[in-house]
């Protein structure tokens, strides 16, 4: 079966980091290359992060630097959880290449004119880039296979009590993802709260006894800390990769495919993703929402990336 070609556009993040692994070394994903987008972090620290990781994990492909702000201008970082870095938790090597020159929208949009088939976006941090991508360079967006998303919620939130982080992050450049009229598959924090890093996903992942597996452990187990201080939550959900899981075995998880708005106004809401699950609104459906995850399946991919980059 051919690769699926992807961008992945992320905001390194503990969780983004992981998401770069299982794309660059699942033989069902060709990563053609990485845009970073402010998040976790402000824009240069995920884009060194990136970098960074890039080196750990020996993931060679074009990184770009995209938006240090949401559409409306918006910056925030949840160091709270990922730390001063936005990647805290073990010594990471130096980049060992330089960033592609100009911004990660215009790097999406030569990959995509230059890749021979459709391209998958694969968005883990705010849609800033996404966004702009779709509204300057309407003409590829038939290049575009589909996007999958990390984001929103069927339910409450984690940034706000309704509303997921890296929606919060940017309302407005969701609300253009979502009247794209391209196919949408959303992972929010209902199939995500699913990927638990339990005491038994540590053993397996210590036990690959690799450098880049300790230094992986390193990171998690800051993130479980801050996890649990924040949310008490013992086990940390591992968000991000889902979203490239979903492309290597769309049995991953069980989706449902309904519609899907984001609240841009609302006193309390904003940043919302209103998640119509029993079609009570009469809106058309728009997303495939993630709901359930099939835990083995999706800790078996992502153990087996982390063994094959330290190989
Ligand atoms: O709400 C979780 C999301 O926000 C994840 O993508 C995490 O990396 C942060 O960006
Ligand atoms: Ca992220």
């Amino acid at each position: 079966m051919t690769p699926t070609p992807i961008i992945l556009d992320c905001d390194p993040g503990h969780d983004d980091a992981m998401a770069m692994i299982l794309a660059a070394y699942n033989p069902a994903i060709n990563l053609l290359g990485i845009t970073t987008v402010s998040g976790n972090g402000i824009i240069n620290k995920v884009t060194e992060n990136a970098l960074r990781v890039c080196a750990l994990a020996k993931i060679n492909v074009p990184v770009a630097q995209g938006a240090g702000a949401s559409l409306l201008g918006a910056v925030e970082a949840a160091s709270d959880i990922h730390g001063e870095t936005a990647l805290d938790g073990a010594p990471l090597p130096a980049a060992t290449f330089a960033l592609q020159p100009g911004h990660g929208v215009d790097l999406i949009a030569k990959l995509v004119r230059e890749h021979p088939e459709k391209v998958t976006l694969v968005a883990t941090g705010p849609l800033t880039n996404i966004a702009l991508f779709l509204k300057m360079y309407p003409e590829l967006q038939d290049r575009i296979e589909a996007i999958v998303f990390m984001g929103g919620s069927a339910g409450r939130g984690n940034r706000t009590p309704y509303a997921e982080f890296n929606i919060w992050m940017d309302p407005e450049a969701c609300d253009v993802v979502l009247k794209s009229g391209l196919p949408l598959t959303m992972i929010g924090l209902d199939v995500t709260h699913q990927a638990l890093i339990t005491k038994e996903i540590f053993a397996r992942l210590e036990g690959l006894n690799t450098e880049i597996a300790k230094t992986l452990s390193g990171l998690m187990r800051f993130f479980a800390q801050t996890y649990n201080d924040v949310f008490e939550m013992p086990d940390p959900p591992l968000h991000d990769p889902i979203a490239v899981a979903v492309l290597i075995d769309s049995t991953v998880t069980k989706n449902r495919f309904v519609n899907v708005e984001v609240e841009l106004s609302g006193l309390h809401t904003r940043g919302a993703t209103v998640v119509d699950i029993y079609s009570r609104t009469g809106g058309k459906a728009n997303v495939d929402v993630a709901l359930e995850l099939d835990f083995d399946k999706f800790w078996t991919m992502m153990l087996d990336a982390v063994e094959a980059a330290g190989r």
